[in-house]
This record gives structure tokens, sequence and C-alpha cells, in this order.
């Protein structure tokens, strides 16, 4: 019975139950409740320092992994990136005070974001939050400002539109010329903005930063994306004397939501970007930036997963069978947003064959509601516990309070023991800043 899931984390026991790190999910669904997120705290620390290693490797020490923590933040998790040597990316005061607050060393986190606020820039000033992704010169003319009145000159990067096409989902392709974030390279926006940066006295440009997208396959945009990124650090150099230091090339890589899902190992990604950038610097002429990435789903996704109780069963003859949980858009929303596929067991059935396709259904008044179609189950019955595969990143952090369900917990396991790293909403949190 092993790999039979999509994720190496998950497993069968002598029960016939699912297991995630060795814990039963039937016993932590009847202890902590559903709906339930469960974590594999074992698998998370080791993306973490799979990722660090292998940039290490290829980069010879000069590079640094940043934990993309929109894909799910907590205190907790701040806590072990830390503990595994792993900065972070955060995109609000939300995140940001998250890490803060969970004792995070603030020079290790690049502060990014396309709106940020003067509330925002000031906090990160006076904390001395280590980067600041500059996204437009507006934001330029108020940290600029900000940092002059406290006295300070942060190290600023840039966010570059490297106008890369990396065959992902039009929500979250974020590369192209077409895109809110960052300053476009073709229109010379981008260098305008450089030039202006440099002549800064309160900020610092130490660094370029590009995202070409999330859930990437293929390595060639990677690859392509340094190419552009060395490209203009080089033109930077040559037509105004100036070296920029740093380059982070963002997250995006892809992760196993579906069988046929085949990522490449990361040390597969750091080994051939890392090859590009050493040939491209030296054909430019040009020393070996610091490199920084920063993955978010390939840290957490595959390490959760999320637990419900089946409650009702509607077989619509001819047309199809739904499923119904006691959760659903309001903490998954990812397919009613961009129709993503899971994969999907009932947790005490996980020895039994898959033997229909169904419909789950969550719980909320929208028909959209739903975490897939056609899906390959074994006979759901009402008690019945649902786990959903896959399910680590962008959905606790994207989960919302609709029809005022309250937020699942956030439970971690590993080795076989488990723990409650974000309490259940209770309905009197729901109504807390009710006047
Ligand atoms: N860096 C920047 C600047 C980003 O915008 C993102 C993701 C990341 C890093 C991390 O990307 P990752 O390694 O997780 O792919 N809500 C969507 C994903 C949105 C990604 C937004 N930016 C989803 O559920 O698929």
């Amino acid at each position: 019975m092993i790999n039979m899931f999509v994720s190496e984390c998950l497993g069968v026991n002598d029960r016939g139950d699912l297991t995630i790190g060795g814990a039963d999910t039937v016993e932590l669904a009847r202890e902590y409740g559903t709906p339930l997120y469960v974590m594999d705290e074992a698998m998370i620390r080791d993306n973490l320092s799979r990722f660090r290693d292998s940039m290490n490797k290829y980069y010879n020490g000069k590079a640094e992994v940043h934990y993309a923590s929109k894909a799910f933040s907590c205190m907790e998790i701040c806590r072990i990136a830390n503990e595994e040597g792993v900065g972070l990316d955060v995109v609000s005061m939300g995140e940001l005070y998250t890490a803060y607050k969970a004792g995070f060393p603030m020079e290790k986190i690049g502060f990014h974001g396309n709106n940020k606020t003067d509330d925002e820039l000031t906090f990160a000033v006076e904390h001395g939050v280590g980067r600041i992704i500059v996204d437009n010169l507006s934001e330029l003319r108020r940290l600029e400002k900000i940092a002059a009145e406290n006295s300070k000159v942060p190290a600023i990067m840039f966010r570059i539109k490297p106008g890369i096409d990396a065959h992902t989902h039009k929500a979250v392709l974020t590369g192209q010329i077409d895109s809110k974030f960052g300053f476009a390279l073709e229109t010379g926006e981008a260098f305008e903005a450089v030039k202006e940066a440099i002549a800064c006295k309160n900020v610092t440009l130490s660094g370029l930063h590009c995202h070409i997208g999330s859930q990437i396959f293929d390595i060639d945009p990677f690859e392509q994306a340094a190419k552009v990124m060395l490209g203009f650090i080089a033109e930077i150099k040559s037509k105004l004397g100036y070296e920029i230091r740093e380059l982070n090339l963002g997250g995006g890589y892809g992760i196993k939501y579906l069988e046929f899902h085949d990522p490449a190992p990361f040390e597969m990604y750091a080994e051939r970007v890392s090859a590009v950038v050493h040939s491209e610097c030296e054909r430019l002429g040009i020393a070996q930036p610091f490199m920084y990435i920063e993955p978010g789903r390939s840290i957490v996704a595959s390490a959760g997963i999320t637990l419900y109780t089946v409650g009702s069963r509607k077989e619509i003859p001819g047309i199809r069978t739904y499923v119904s949980i006691d959760g659903g858009m309001a903490d998954n929303p990812r397919y009613i947003l961009y129709e993503s596929e899971y994969e999907a067991v009932v947790a005490n059935k996980a020895s039994q064959e898959r033997s229909e396709k169904v419909t789950i259904a969550g719980r909320c008044c929208e028909s959209g509601d739903l975490i897939g179609e056609n899906m390959p189950l074994q006979h759901a019955e009402s008690g019945d516990i649902l786990a959903v595969l896959a399910t680590g990143a962008y959905n606790y952090s994207m989960a919302s309070s609709y029809n005022r369900l309250p937020k699942p917990a956030v439970v971690f396991v590993k080795d076989g023991k488990s723990r409650v790293v974000v309490k259940r909403e209770s309905l009197d949190d729901i109504i807390k800043n009710d006047v």
C-alpha cells in the first residue's frame, strides 16, 4: 500500500484508515472535530531543508530561501521556518505581524505587495525588515519619504515583469506585461525606475525580483526568467555603472495534486537554473548575484489534508451523485476560483477501491460550492470521514467565514503525535467584532 496517494506522508493502517505522518486521520477527526486541516510537520521541515540545502549547494552558499507565507501562515510555521534556517516572504501587515509576534528575525523577511500602505511601510522601516520589494514608483517615493523621516536607509528590491509566459492558470500568472505586479522591462519603465532609485538617498537598491506564476511544472520558464533578469542587471551595470548585487527569482514550483502530475524534484530546478545563472554571469561579465527564491506551495501543499464529515448523499439518476460535507468553499475556495482538482479519499475506507465517481459538495449557499466533480471515491455515506489531499497551501490561508462558518483548526502531526497550531474558531469568535 505504499504511495497509493498523491502525497508521501499518507498511508493506510491495519484498520484500513488513512494515516498522515503516522497518525490515524479518523481518530484525529474524532479528537479535534471536522472540518479540520492536518499537516505533517516532518514533511514541511524536510521540504524547507531540501530547498535550503540545494540552493546553498548550487549557489555556493550565496543564496537564501524565503518561504512564501501566503501559502500558509500562522505563528508556528514562522517558528519552524526560522528553525530550519529559512527566511520569509510576506505580503501584508497581517503576515508581517504574524512573523513579528512569532519572534521571526525581521532582517530575513522580504516584504511584497503591489499596494503597500504607508502604515505598512512605516512598520517595515521601523522594524528593520530585510528587503522591501518595491512594486511601483509611487511606493518608491512614499518609502523614500518614510525612510528619511525615520533616519533609515532600507534595502529594497524592484519587482520586475520579465515578460515570460509560464503556461499556468491565468489567475496565477504574474510575469507578463499585462499584470498588476511590478515594473515592465519592455517599455523602459523598469530602467527609468532604477535610475530614480539609484538617486534616492534614503533607500539602497540592492536587488531585482521576479515571480512568473504558480504551479509551474516546466523548468524552462525559470531559466528564461533568470536570463532576462541577469541581462537587465548587466544593462544597468553597463549603462549606469551600478551593481545590482541580489536576484530573487520568486516561487511557483508545481506540486502533485493528481496522480498524473509529475513535478520535477526541486534539486533539478536548482541545478538547471543555477547552471544558467553561472553561465550567463560569465557571458555578461557580471558577478553572480546573491540568489533568493520564494517557494510557498511546494513547501506546504503536499503536507496538508482537510478532513470533513460526510452528511447527505444525493443521487440524481442519470445526472450525478452529490456527496455533501461539513465544509467547502469557505475552507477551500480553490475549486470555485480556479477549478483546481484534488484527490479525495474516504478516510475510514481508505483500503477499499474508489469505485464511484461523485461530486463533492460543500455546505455553503452557493451552487458552485464544490470541492470537485467526477472525483473517484469509495462509496461514501453519512458519518464517513472524507479526506481531501494536498490542501496544505492556499486553503487555510484563503479561507473565509462565508455563511458565518467558523474557520477550522489546524493540527500538526509529527511521529504519530498531534498538536493544535491554530485553534478552531468559535461561534463567539464569529461575532466578536460585531457591535
Ligand atoms: N513570491 C511571490 C512574489 C508570489 O506572488 C508568490 C505567489 C510566491 C512567491 C509563491 O508562489 P508558490 O511557490 O506558492 O507558487 N492562490 C493561488 C496561488 C497564488 C500565488 C500568488 N503568489 C492558488 O491557490 O493556486
